[in-house]
């Protein structure tokens, strides 16, 4: 699907890229999108009152209301520009998080969550005293309503996951999350971050309380991203930077006014580039439609599964899991060994522990190959990797 808009495909015409969960590729027109910016219209933004700034300034508030429309959140003043998903997540966890949290409260996550979604928690627990828990995991790795249910007490506070897991790929299911989250008073926090690009995110849907995305897993640049907060939420987190840009006024007295939101959480220049293309990039996924982007990906799962069933020694990890996302093992070789075997055929998939550190506790294996597929893969792609692990050999003899 698509192949073409991909400028990559032409200058390495044998690639096949299956590491779409570290980040995607990128179409001409948000290459174009962002040169075109540097080329011909520079200027910063919401500083200039000349033609140049004007332009920047419609575009880069242009993107906010595209990017609250693609989400469904009530206002643009709920969109925060970031550096991307891990920026958001401790923005909320040390900006928000931090004061509203007490010692002894709890926030709920999981073995499978992200480090973005682990590390910055584990640091409040040392600093404020909260303590993390982990939601028990299914046999399939799902967060089922039950499990859930039976990790809150009274000191829950926060329930914070993944969209989908960045390794197992599973989808949690956010409505009934969310509306537990609701029942009892808790705020939801969702990590987006492998889920913006492959299928639809509602925050009023999922009464999700903050949102955090980044631009370069769904065809965007890197160092671009969004935090989305509840309006009431999001005015109560503490910038954790100052600057340029979200103040209104200060006085050598002392006396400061930082500007309302969005602005006072946009400390200095911002990515302008990266949000012009995130845009163009949100734009791009819009004209295929983000419901196709998910069917064709699991339609592309089950046809790996099929062609890796009978390859010997292979163990699949998550069969069950709706997402483009294969993790797997050969026995008695590692797994970046495996990776370095494939990418002598220029297959890139990850290897390792994905960042995920922890799921290891669950899923019984420290290191594994993860292949996460995209629109843009096909299935004669699937079968070259098929081929490839198949009639393996010694794979030392190739990658030493
Ligand atoms: N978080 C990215 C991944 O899962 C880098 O690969």
């Amino acid at each position: 699907m698509n192949r073409d808009d991909f400028p990559i495909f032409n200058i390495n015409k044998d690639l096949i890229y299956f590491d779409n969960g570290a980040t995607t590729l990128k179409p001409q027109k948000v290459i174009d999108s962002m040169t075109e910016y540097y080329s011909s219209y520079t200027a910063n933004a919401h500083r200039g009152d000349y033609d140049n700034s004007v332009e920047v300034d419609q575009k880069y508030e242009g993107v906010r209301e595209k990017i609250k429309s693609f989400i469904n959140a009530d206002k643009s003043a709920e969109i925060v520009f970031t550096s991307g998903a891990t920026n958001s997540l401790n923005m909320v966890v040390f900006g928000f998080m931090k004061n509203y949290l007490k010692d002894g409260d709890e926030v709920l996550i999981t073995k499978s969550e992200h480090a973005s979604n682990i590390l910055p928690w584990m640091e409040l627990a040392n600093s404020v005293g909260i303590k993390v828990k982990f939601i028990k995991l299914d046999d399939d790795y799902s967060v089922t309503k039950e499990n859930l249910l039976s990790a809150i007490t009274p000191k829950t506070k926060v329930v914070s996951l993944a969209h989908i897991t960045n390794v197992i790929g599973d989808i949690r299911d956010l409505e009934m999350i969310g509306k537990i989250c609701k029942d009892k008073n808790l705020l939801f926090v969702v990590d987006a971050a492998q889920s913006i690009g492959h299928i639809r995110v509602d925050v009023k849907k999922y009464n999700i309380d903050f949102l955090a995305f980044s631009a370069h897993k769904m065809l965007g640049p890197t160092g671009t991203g969004v935090l989305y907060g509840k309006y009431e939420l999001l005015d109560k987190l503490i910038p954790l930077s100052y600057g340029g840009g979200m103040n209104s006024f200060f006085e050598s007295t002392g006396e400061v006014e930082y500007k309302e939101l969005p602005w006072r959480l946009e400390a200095g220049t911002q990515n302008i580039a990266g949000v012009i293309g995130m845009g163009k990039a949100l734009e791009y996924i819009e004209n295929i439609g983000i419901e196709n982007i998910h069917r064709y990906e699991v339609e592309l799962k089950e046809y790996a599964l099929k062609r890796f069933k009978d390859i010997p020694g292979l163990t699949i990890y998550n069969k069950t899991t709706p997402s483009g996302i294969i993790v797997f093992n050969v026995e008695k070789i590692f797994s970046q060994d495996l990776a370095l075997y494939l990418n002598h055929y220029k297959i890139c998939v990850r290897s390792g522990n994905h960042c995920a550190k922890i799921l290891k506790e669950e899923i019984k294996a420290t290191n594994t190959c993860r292949a996460s597929f995209y629109f843009y893969n096909t299935k004669e792609e699937i079968d070259k990797m098929a081929n490839v692990l198949e009639n393996r050999g010694n794979i030392f003899d190739i990658i030493l």
